[in-house]
């Protein structure tokens, strides 16, 4: 075969298109690899004329190393312009503004349970928690509230079978912490409590409450009234002053509704009390004899207080905020603020 011309015109064509490195690689191979186009041309010398090798040989040569140095310099143009490419897309435009990351906050509400546990803890109390789904035995029975017992129909709540319900008070803790432990006694227990209620700026069919109970000898109701009275000013600030009124509930006698001093005006009577100068905040009361009875504490010898206030309403109360139902949207508007 005689020298041709082409090889070098082809091979000049082929490498002005290359886009990369493995390309480039597959055109090395095709002309310079160990069975490429010049070594076939070197194979070819042998079988030519004496007088045609040598000059044949050198434009063979010279070819290989036009390939040769042609190949090098792309190699180096495209890893440069690859260099380049990385560069121009990993590059940091620090002029940017910076990710802003949310940051969360504890919910409202787990703040006051946090601070009415310290508080309370503080004053020697034990600290538990209870089911959410609980047994009519201990919502109500144990509680002195029997089948039929009028007191159930302000407690309607939403029943899993016959007989096992979402609680409807914490006070069942009283009984499942009384069967457990000795007296003295000296616990709260805070947790979710459910009726069937709909739900409005001050009702809603979940909720918090804080039951507290003190069983030992002794124990009267000026123990309930400065446990509640210390409570309370803790919780809502030093003048805060403590009223009970006689109020029914069946596992307590007597029993009463409890109120704090407006934290608005003071006792004196605004629109946020509703000119009563109180606000409500649930119910105590001494524990009724029947209940000392049904956990095999001899009420002769033990006396204890009970009380059970919303943890909604202190909440309310503390921050000021008029709508039980903005506990519960997620909005962050509101949440934000605490
Ligand atoms: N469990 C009652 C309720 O939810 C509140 C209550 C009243 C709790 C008197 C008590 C108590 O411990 O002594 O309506």
């Amino acid at each position: 075969m005689e020298f041709n011309e082409d090889i070098e015109k082809q091979f000049f064509e082929k490498i002005k298109n290359i886009k990369d490195l493995s390309e480039l690689k597959k055109i090395e191979i095709e002309y310079l690899g160990k069975k490429g186009i010049v070594q076939e041309l070197y194979k070819k010398i042998k079988d030519l004329p004496e007088e045609k090798r040598k000059e044949f040989g050198e434009k063979v040569n010279n070819l290989r190393n036009i390939i040769e140095s042609s190949i090098e310099s792309t190699k180096a143009q495209l890893e440069s312009s690859l260099a380049d490419l990385k560069l121009s897309s990993e590059k940091i435009d620090v002029t940017l503004p910076g990710l802003h990351f949310q940051r969360g906050s504890i919910h409202v509400l787990t703040k006051v349970i946090e601070e009415v546990k310290s508080i309370f803890v503080s004053m020697g109390f034990d600290v538990f928690s209870g089911p959410d789904i609980e047994d009519d035995y201990y919502n109500f029975e144990a509680l002195n509230i029997p089948e039929h017992h009028p007191a159930r129909d302000m407690q309607d709540t939403f029943y899993l079978a016959q007989k096992i319900l979402l609680r409807t008070q914490t006070s069942p803790m009283q009984i499942r912490i009384m069967k457990k432990l000795k007296p003295p006694i000296r616990m709260i227990a805070i947790g979710r409590c459910y009726r069937r209620d709909a739900l409005d700026s001050s009702h809603s069919p979940q909720f918090h409450q804080v039951e507290g109970l003190v069983v030992d000898k002794g124990i009267s109701f000026a123990n309930l009234k400065a446990t509640l009275s210390e409570f309370s000013k803790k919780m809502f600030g030093e003048n805060t002053r403590i009223r009970f009124t006689p109020s029914y509930f069946p596992f307590v006698e007597p029993g009463s509704e409890t109120s704090i001093s407006c934290v608005i005006c003071g006792g004196k009577g605004c629109p946020v009390c509703k000119y009563t100068g109180f606000l409500e905040m649930g119910g105590s009361g001494m524990v009724h004899p029947n209940v000392l009875r049904n956990v095999g504490i001899d009420p002769d010898e033990f006396q204890g207080f009970a009380f059970g206030w919303g943890i909604e309403r202190i909440a309310m109360v503390k921050y000021g905020i008029p709508d039980i139902r903005y506990f519960y949207q997620n909005d962050l508007r509101f949440l934000k603020q605490f």
